[in-house]
């Protein structure tokens, strides 16, 4: 039934609009001189398809909450749509939130029924400093990354207090000195570290060769990077495009970051273990990164040399791994998972240390953070909920990102927008509609 769909979907579009009107970007920015902020925030009160149970949730931040004490008023900058933040809201991710009246904080208005706020990645800025709040901690215009998991970063505004551990402040240095971008800072906390962990954690050498497959994921171009910084080479599958010329487009791209080798998914099997030999003297490779699963990555696994091993870490195709038993017993192949969230809460200290290395490392211009696709925060539910929902349909043209600016942030350098794929592609909601849907 798309017609009813469709007609829901704005009816539902619209009551928003027309109750609360559009949110300015004076309005997201600055705290204005009313009694309270208007925020808003993307909510889902049930698991299950985003575009069904995402709702734009507005409420208001009492001013009297918000100079008192130890509190502090965080305004987003930017935030990422992960695929993970997909299977939060479908219900799928190893780590749930829980449904709360309390979800915009302990000082704000409480919501009916309870809701959770999803997003893991973003940047915020410190709008207000409690009159308590040691001014060497936080001030005003410091920029702040979330370190906990599920820290719901789709929102305009965050009131909480100088003491919330799930919150990490970027060095002033390497925003002064080195230039960090929004955007950098935005993407810093999931994918990045991913990459570093992963080539860390399971003992990749400089001469090394790693396969990985998703090479052309946030994850997988940083894996290639990081890899080049360390010597360690890398064999990456990619998925054929549309086209042999945008194939070769993606192969260029990929090489332009340091990747060594670049197959697509047709030359799994025989052709790409003899690119493996030649490529690598005979020595091949005993570490593969995983992250889309199914018969593709069971293919690529044949390819390790004999006591292997696979490290798992996403799981794009949906569909499990069928290792034959000739490759556990004889070629005793083993298999790993890893997740980053799980690392990070056995060794907090470690997640700050990688994440300062990372940010450096950004803001040297020495990781290029992959195409993103930028989608302004005007307030409007249906193009907010799309951008989530069509997320992980289709090829991957850059990261849909929520930006919030400021009147004239996006186009000053600190933001960091590509400036071609930037303007490209700030509609994608609108671009990518099911057909029909218009
Ligand atoms: N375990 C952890 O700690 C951890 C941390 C971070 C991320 N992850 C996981 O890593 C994966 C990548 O995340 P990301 O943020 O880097 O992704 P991303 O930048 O959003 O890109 C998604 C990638 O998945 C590929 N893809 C989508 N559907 C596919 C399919 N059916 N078969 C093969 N490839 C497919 C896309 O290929 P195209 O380029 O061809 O479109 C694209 O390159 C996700 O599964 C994510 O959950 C895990």
């Amino acid at each position: 039934m798309p017609f009813l769909r469709l007609a829901l979907r704005h009816a539902r579009a619209s009551r928003v609009v027309s109750s609360r009107g559009f949110a300015t970007t004076r309005t997201l920015g600055l705290p204005g001189s009313g009694e309270a902020i208007e925020a808003q925030a993307l909510t889902f009160s049930e698991f299950g398809d985003p575009q069904k149970v995402l709702r734009l949730t507005p409420h208001k931040i009492k001013r009297s909450a918000i100079s008192t004490g130890n509190s502090l008023l965080l305004r987003t900058l930017a935030a990422p749509v992960n695929p993970a933040d997909i299977n939060v809201v479908q219900g799928t991710y190893g780590a749930l939130p829980r449904f709360i009246p309390s979800a915009f904080g302990r000082n704000v208005e409480s919501v009916e029924p309870p809701v959770a706020i999803p997003g893991n990645e973003g940047v915020f800025e410190v709008l207000e400093a409690g009159v308590d709040v040691d001014k060497e901690q936080y001030a005003p215009g410091d920029w702040v990354l979330p370190v906990g998991s599920g820290y719901g970063t789709w929102r305009t505004h965050v009131l909480t207090t100088s003491s919330d551990t799930k919150l990490w402040k970027i060095p002033s240095y390497i925003r002064n000195s080195r230039g960090l971008t929004v955007m950098q800072a935005a993407t810093a906390t999931v994918n990045p570290l991913t990459a570093l962990k992963l080539l860390h954690t399971f003992g990749a050498n400089a001469g090394d060769w790693v396969l990985q497959n998703g090479a052309n994921s946030a994850v997988g171009r940083l894996v290639i990077q990081l890899a080049k910084l360390n010597d360690i080479k890398t064999l990456n599958v990619v998925r054929e495009r549309e086209t042999p010329r945008e194939t070769e487009q993606l192969r260029g791209a990929l090489q332009a970051l340091g990747a060594d080798v670049v197959v697509t998914d047709s030359q799994l099997g025989r052709e790409l273990a003899q690119i493996l030999k030649d490529v690598s003297g005979g020595k091949g490779a005993k570490l593969m990164f995983d992250c889309v699963g199914g018969s593709a990555a069971t293919s690529l696994a044949k390819s390790l040399n004999p006591d292997g091993k696979v490290i798992t870490y996403g799981a794009m195709s949906k569909k499990p791994m069928m290792p034959g038993a000739g490759m556990l017993i004889f070629k005793g192949i083993t298999f790993e998972g890893f997740w980053v969230s799980k690392w990070g809460e056995r060794f907090p200290r470690r997640k700050k240390e990688s994440l300062e290395y990372l940010l450096n490392q950004m803001a040297s211009g020495n990781l290029q953070m992959g195409a993103t696709a930028p989608v302004p925060w005007r307030g409007d539910e249906l193009r907010l909920v799309d951008t989530v929902g069509l997320t992980l349909e289709g090829k991957r043209r850059g990261k849909s990102v929520f930006v919030f600016p400021d009147d004239g942030e996006l186009d000053k350098p600190s933001f960091g927008l590509d400036a071609q794929l930037g303007k490209a592609v700030v509609e994608i909601g609108h671009n990518e509609r099911p057909e029909g849907e218009k």
